[in-house]
């Protein structure tokens, strides 16, 4: 071929579609009140284009409805899980492999066993419910991110990486004992979706293993970070994504995953580890909640298709046009002087609430108030990582999250460049108007992952 074609076409056609959810301003606007200008508490079919997250919202390819259409439903030993195992013990490398019915229930079955009061669990950034889990098991949860990461608007190739300094620091100001297990979260969810570097991995998991602590992945989107590398770090250009993956996973100790992310799916997940100690104390809390630990709170069909999706997801020529395709959007964005993290993730936009909406204190949530304008013009419903999801409360005095996000969020095979166009062009109006949204107040809430479930007011 004697010329390289410019535009990124999507690498599928369209078999089976759905209808969007069209809604007049008046009728969002009875929507949000009655959500309690909660974004999770608004019915999908009053959503016209919904990127709230990547998780669970993959569309399925042809081969994976057929891969659902073979699945053995046996108790146990079900072929499909021989063939699950086998397809995530090619790309891990890892001995033992335990499905779960998403990636929270391989934490909550994992962090029990490594965490408890007293000890800590230290990460690049622990996604909420990483904390979360981490959390209730009594153990605190440290996020060590490279300084760079907070800097959005400045742009790296790597800004997912953890600070290997401050590592070890902690490692030695805590003394042995204390720090139970270190996370890297591939690509870095709460941190703008930022890859983390084949070297940092080597680096961390040299301490690690200094240390005598494990290292895990939270590989939830394990294949866009890979491609990342190939990108970005010398010496991968001419790696398969797969080879990287591969690496990736040879570093660390074992990984839990939400296969809803990169195994293109729209529920599972799995805890995979060397050391079979913890991994015969992990089927036993498995019984009890999960199921059987063949299929793990799944049916065998659905372990069929995470099987298939984990192969599609590493073909070069999807991961080419997803990373490209959520760059596109941050392109558009950034063409309006929309503030976004810089550059844009693998798997999502965000935008910096917190400079676009200057005139919103954090205690006003900036991004929940930004999110909800967003849906309010047009029926966009994206979410907030800011203030609503972590900020604290402590004994009556408000403390604001490190960052005021809102993160568009691009689901798996679903939107078209159109969409995208449109959801750029909303974004124009918004930036003209951008004064006239209102900041927030919370009115009712719980202790845990409030962004779920608190119903705000405007102030
Ligand atoms: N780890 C990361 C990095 C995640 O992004 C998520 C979920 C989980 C763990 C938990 O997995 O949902 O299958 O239980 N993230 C979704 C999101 C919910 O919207 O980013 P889960």
């Amino acid at each position: 071929m004697s010329w390289q074609w410019k535009t990124i076409i999507e690498p599928f056609k369209i078999k089976s579609v759905e209808p969007l959810g069209f809604t007049t301003e008046e009728e969002r606007e009875k929507v949000l009140k009655q959500a309690g200008y909660n974004l999770f508490k608004v019915p999908a079919d009053k959503v016209l284009i919904d990127l709230l997250t990547d998780s669970g919202t993959s569309a399925m390819s042809a081969e994976q409805w057929a891969g659902i259409m073979r699945g053995d439903e046996s108790y146990a030993g079900a072929r499909s899980y021989f063939t699950f195992e086998k397809v995530v013990r090619d790309i891990t490398g890892y001995k033992e492999i335990i499905p779960v019915h998403q990636g929270r229930a391989a934490e909550r079955i994992f962090f029990p066993i490594i965490g408890g009061k007293g000890k800590c669990i230290i990460a690049n950034s622990h996604f909420d419910t990483t904390r979360a889990n981490a959390e209730a098991t009594g153990a605190l949860a440290l996020d060590l991110p490279i300084k760079e990461a907070l800097d959005f608007e400045k742009s790296g190739a790597f800004k997912g990486d953890m600070d290997v300094v401050a590592l070890s620091k902690a490692l030695q100001e805590k003394g042995p004992g204390v720090v139970s297990l270190v996370i890297l979260t591939v690509t870095n969810n709460s941190l703008g979706g930022q890859p983390v570097s084949m070297k940092n991995i080597k680096d961390v998991s040299e301490v690690c293993k200094k240390h005598k602590i494990p290292l895990f992945l939270d590989a939830a989107r394990f294949a866009e970070n890979a491609y990342f590398i190939k990108l970005r770090e010398s010496g991968y250009s001419n790696k398969t994504p797969r080879e990287i993956a591969r690496e990736m996973f040879s570093y660390a100790d074992g990984c839990l995953m939400s296969a809803k992310k990169d195994a293109l799916v729209n529920i599972g997940g799995f805890l995979a580890m060397n050391n079979t100690e913890w991994a015969k104390q992990a089927k036993e809390i498995e019984i009890l909640g999960e199921g059987f630990p063949t299929y793990g709170g799944l049916a065998g069909r659905d372990l069929e298709a995470i099987a298939i999706g984990l192969n599609e997801i590493l073909d070069e020529e999807y991961l080419k046009y997803r990373i490209k395709s959520v760059a596109y959007l941050g392109e558009g964005l950034r063409k309006l002087g929309v503030p976004i993290v810089e550059p844009p993730g693998g798997h999502a936009v965000y935008i910096n609430a917190k400079k676009f909406l200057s005139n919103i204190t954090p205690e006003k949530f900036p991004g929940q108030a930004l999110a909800c304008a967003l849906y309010l013009k047009a029926g966009i419903r994206s979410s907030e990582i800011g203030s609503l999801m972590f900020g604290k409360n402590n004994n009556g005095k408000f403390v604001p999250a490190p960052m005021e996000l809102v993160r568009l969020a691009i689901p798996r095979r679903v939107y078209t460049q159109s969409h995208i166009d449109f959801v750029v062009e909303v974004f124009g109006e918004l930036v003209k108007k951008k004064d006239e949204i209102q900041g927030l107040k919370v009115i009712e809430s719980s202790p845990y992952l409030r962004h779920f479930t608190a119903k705000l007011a405007p102030v």
